[in-house]
């Protein structure tokens, strides 16, 4: 099973390249424009932003909440009923100091608010957080 995307490719291997291939050079035009600026700090808008930003030429889903329950290895990230709710929390979690950043960052990565592409994303956002 492959995931929709917007290039129509159905081969798995191909569509892994051609998806790191471009998300990089987004996630390069992301820092050396402006565009990062744009982006808000600490919350899923912000996420969102980023996630859109990066995937939009590949995905037809990106910024937006995952419609399917998913796993990595033997991990389930939040139930899809728990999702919503689970982005106003973070939102409104602290991000005072480095602990409480890395929490915030934690329960990020649990949730996975995104059908793919939820690391790269979040580790951008991470960074963001970190620098400010
Ligand atoms: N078993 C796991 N438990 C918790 N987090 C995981 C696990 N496996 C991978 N991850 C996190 O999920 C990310 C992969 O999610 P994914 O949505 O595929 O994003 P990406 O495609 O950007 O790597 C990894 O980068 C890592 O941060
Ligand atoms: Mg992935």
């Amino acid at each position: 099973m492959i995931l929709e995307n917007k290039l129509n490719i159905t081969n798995q291997v191909e569509l892994a390249k051609i998806e790191e291939k471009i998300s990089k050079q987004k996630a390069k035009q992301l820092f050396d424009s402006s565009d990062i600026t744009k982006v808000e700090v600490g919350t899923f808008t912000g996420l969102s932003f980023i996630h859109a930003y990066l995937f939009a030429d590949i995905y037809p889903f990106t910024g937006k909440l995952r419609k399917v329950n998913i796993a990595k290895g033997d991990f389930r990230f939040a139930p899809l009923m728990y999702l919503q709710q689970s982005m106003k929390h973070i939102d409104a979690m602290p991000q005072g100091n480095f602990d409480e950043i890395i929490e915030k960052y934690v329960e990020m990565n649990i949730a996975h608010p995104f059908r793919e592409g939820n690391g790269r994303a979040t580790r951008i956002w991470l960074d963001l957080i970190l620098k400010t």
